[in-house]
């Protein structure tokens, strides 16, 4: 039921042929996309590919590793990691509508022997067990409940000694939450709560929690930054608000309010499978 409704919030419509007419109002030519052309609005998460690069190179990647990547959205960090780190890269989502456009961009960008993207949640994944040597989960945590039992799964997939790394926002202290949210129009499909939360599931589901990085501040100059440059120039034809919407600017006004206010930070986590 809440699976349904977090990919009924994503689901836009029409979304492919949307980001395909803003790529070409930017000049580049959609038959001719570079992976580094979308990643102002294909990297669904505060930091941008800033974020991905920074998690990136603390995994340890090297050339033909198997990587997971755990919520994949329309698939910006995974063509990141295959186009940069010549990683193979399988991505995961709830929502059709954002695995066609995943699959479509990759193809365009001619990523596709390295990136791959299913539909289904991470909570039940058809992969093997011990089949990925890492995984990533980038903004996803916030829509799911059992965090038990998506760390469990990703545990079960991970080849033993394999690095997950985890980059979601967290809840600091109890507060009403203030919607709408990127990743929620209201609290039926979000699910933020503190580190520790995290890291007891993560330990109760076999990893060995070995660092951990708050990012707020970054978060909070990066989104001010982007603010600031939309008020100077107006608001460019590729950007998040194809994924989020007419709520958009609220969305984020409310992140970064609750991130100033003490309220949420986002954190790094990179566990190993034990
Ligand atoms: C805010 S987006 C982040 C997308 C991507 N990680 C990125 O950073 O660009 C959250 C994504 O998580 C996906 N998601 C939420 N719950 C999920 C679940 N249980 N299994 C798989 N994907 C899920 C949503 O469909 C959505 O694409």
């Amino acid at each position: 039921m809440s699976e349904a409704k977090v990919a009924g919030h994503y689901t836009r419509g029409k979304l492919e042929e949307t980001i395909l007419l803003a790529v070409a109002r930017t000049g580049v030519d959609p038959e001719r996309l570079k992976a580094m052309d979308l990643a102002v609005a294909d990297e669904f998460h505060v930091g941008g590919l800033e974020a991905t690069q920074e998690l990136a190179a603390q995994m340890e990647l090297r050339p033909g590793l198997r990587v997971l990547d755990v919520g994949s959205g329309i698939g910006g960090p995974a063509r990141y990691f295959g186009a940069e780190h010549q990683c193979k890269v399988t991505g995961i989502d709830l929502t059709e509508e954002f695995v066609q456009v995943a699959r479509s961009l990759t193809r365009r960008a001619k990523l596709d022997h390295l990136v791959e993207f299913v539909q289904g949640s991470a909570l039940n994944m058809t992969f093997p067990t011990a089949s990925f040597d890492r995984s990533y989960m980038i903004h996803v945590g916030m829509n799911i409940a059992d965090k038990a039992g998506v760390f469990q799964e990703v545990r079960r997939v991970l080849k033993p000694g394999g690095l997950f790394a985890i980059f979601d926002i967290l809840r600091t202290r109890e507060h009403k939450m203030a919607y709408p949210v990127p990743w929620a129009t209201n609290e039926e499909t979000s699910f933020v709560v503190d580190v520790n939360s995290y890291r007891e599931a993560l330990q109760r589901a076999g990893f060995r929690v070995e660092r951990e990085r708050n990012r707020k501040a970054f978060a909070i100059e990066f989104t001010e930054r982007a603010i600031a440059r939309a008020a100077q120039s107006g608001h460019p034809a590729l950007s998040l608000r194809l994924l989020m919407g007419e709520l958009a600017p609220v969305m984020i006004k409310n992140v970064l309010a609750m991130m100033k206010e003490g309220v949420l930070e986002p954190v790094e986590l990179y566990a190993r499978a034990e």
